[in-house]
C-alpha cells in the first residue's frame, strides 16, 4: 500500500543483517556457537573515566535539554586534541561536532552534490561512501585500490571526464577494509589533485590511533594546503571504544563547516550533553586507554596471522585498523562462495569482500573483534575442519 520512493530501489538489507541471519541458521542447525569476525563493533571497554563522566552527567536533569550548541569545553578539548596530537590549530569555526562520523559522510554529499554530480569513492569502500551519494542522487566514480599499489588511489587512472564531473572525493587512511596506511607523498599528491581539479576532499580518519608496529597516524590537515581543499572526519568510536555513544568531529575548511552547520541545524538538536561530557573525559583523561586498545588489536592481529597461517590459511598482517583484508584461495569462485563454505564447515563468520565493492571479489574482511582465546579457537576450527587442505 505504501510504495517507497524510487530512490529506495537502490538500497537492500545490509550485509551484516544477512550475515546475522546466516549465523542464526547455522546455530539452529548445528547446535554450535558461531565465531563472528564480521562486524567491526569494538569489544574493548571504554576507559572507566569515560563511563564515570557519562554516569555523573546522566544524573543531572539540566543535561537533558536540547544541545543546539556544543559545550564550550567540548570544542576547547577538540582544539587541544588536534594541537597536541597533530600540531594543528583549529579555530572554532573550523569544527563541527557530530553524532558519530557516519553523520558527516551521509550529509556532505547532500550539501555539495546536485543530481548527477560525481563523487570519487575508493573501491573497496566503507559502505556509506556509496550509500550517501545514492541518497543525494550523485554519481559514484570509483577509484580502485589495488594490492600491487599498496591500496593507494592511483591519480593517474582518474580520467579527464571523471575529474570534470567530480565535486567531491572521499579518501580513507588508515583504510577500512584493507588496513592500509598512506605515506606523506600521497597526501601531497592528493592536495595537488584537489587544487588542480577543484574537488572537495573528505578525509576519513576514523582509525587515526589504530596503527601498528610503532607507526603513528597523521591528520590530513597537517599537510600544507589541506584546509583550503578539504575536511577531515574523526571519531570516538574506535579510539575510545565509544561506538554506541555516537560522537565524532568534522574539522577543516571553514566554508564547508559553515554549510555543514546550516544543514545540521535543520536535522537535529545537537549531541546529548552526557555524551559530550564523556567525550570531554575521553580527550582529557582517556589517553592511556588508547595505547592499551592499540596493543590489544595489534596482539589480536599477530595471533590471527600466525594461527590462521599455521591452520593452512596464509593471511597478511594489516598495517592499521581493526581489520585484516584476506585473500581467498584460488579454487573458490568468489568471496561469497568462500564465506558461505567457511561458515558451514567451521562456524566462522567473515564479511565477503564484495560487500565493499567489486575490487573485494577475491577477499574477505576479518574483524579483530574477538578476544585472543576465541581467535585461537577459530584457528583450531579451521585446522580441524581441514578447510584449506
Ligand atoms: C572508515 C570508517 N569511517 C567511519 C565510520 C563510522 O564511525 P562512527 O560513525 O561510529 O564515528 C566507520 C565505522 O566503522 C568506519 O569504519
Amino acid at each position: 500500500m505504501f510504495n517507497p520512493a524510487k530512490r529506495m530501489k537502490q538500497f537492500h538489507q545490509s550485509v551484516f543483517t544477512n550475515l546475522n541471519e546466516q549465523k542464526e541458521k547455522y546455530e539452529k542447525r548445528t547446535g554450535k556457537k558461531t565465531i563472528d569476525l564480521s562486524l567491526g563493533s569494538p569489544n574493548i571497554s571504554p576507559d572507566p573515566k569515560i563511563i564515570e563522566a557519562l554516569a555523573k552527567a546522566i544524573h543531572k536533569p539540566e543535561n537533558y535539554k536540547y544541545a543546539i550548541k556544543p559545550l564550550p569545553k567540548m570544542i576547547e578539548s577538540i582544539q587541544n586534541w588536534y594541537h597536541d596530537r597533530y600540531e594543528i590549530d583549529l579555530k572554532k569555526d573550523e569544527i563541527a561536532l557530530l553524532q558519530g562520523s557516519q553523520e558527516a559522510l551521509v550529509n556532505l554529499p547532500l550539501i555539495y552534490c546536485d543530481e548527477g554530480d560525481g563523487i570519487l569513492v575508493p573501491d573497496p569502500y566503507y559502505p556509506v561512501y556509496v550509500d550517501a551519494p545514492k541518497m543525494a542522487g550523485a554519481k559514484i566514480l570509483y577509484t580502485p585500490l589495488k594490492k600491487e599499489n599498496n591500496y593507494l588511489v592511483d591519480f593517474t587512472k582518474i580520467t579527464k571526464e571523471e575529474r570534470q564531473k567530480a565535486k567531491m572525493m572521499i579518501v580513507c587512511y588508515p583504510n577500512n577494509p584493507t588496513g592500509a596506511i598512506a605515506p606523506d607523498w600521497f597526501y601531497e599528491q592528493l592536495i595537488q589533485f584537489a587544487k588542480e581539479n577543484d574537488i572537495l576532499i573528505v578525509h576519513d580518519n576514523a582509525y587515526s590511533e589504530l596503527l601498528f608496529d610503532g607507526k603513528k597516524g597523521k591528520s590530513f590537515l597537517s599537510f600544507e594546503g589541506a584546509k583550503e581543499v578539504g575536511v577531515e572526519i574523526n571519531s570516538f568510536s574506535k579510539t575510545y571504544g565509544m561506538a554506541g555513544a555516537r560522537l565524532g568531529v568534522l574539522v577543516g575548511n571553514k566554508e564547508v563547516i559553515k554549510h555543514y552547520k546550516i544543514l545540521k541545524s535543520n536535522m537535529d538538536y545537537g549531541i546529548f550533553l552526557p555524551i559530550q561530557y564523556a567525550g570531554i573525559a575521553a580527550l582529557n583523561e582517556g589517553g592511556s586507554s588508547i595505547e592499551t586498545t592499540r596493543q590489544e588489536y595489534q596482539e589480536r592481529r599477530n595471533i590471527m596471522v600466525k594461527e590462521f597461517t599455521k591452520a593452512g590459511w596464509p593471511i597478511q598482517p594489516s598495517c592499521a585498523t581493526m581489520f585484516i583484508w584476506a585473500q581467498i584461495p584460488d579454487q573458490y569462485e568468489d568471496c561469497v562462495q568462500f564465506a558461505k563454505e567457511l561458515l558451514n564447515k567451521t562456524g566462522i563468520i567473515v564479511t565477503p569482500g564484495l560487500s565493499f565493492g567489486e575490487e573485494g571479489k577475491r577477499f574477505v574482511r576479518l574483524a579483530l573483534v574477538q578476544d585472543q582465546k576465541i581467535i585461537c579457537e577459530a584457528a583450531d576450527r579451521i585446522k580441524q575442519s581441514r578447510f584449506f587442505k
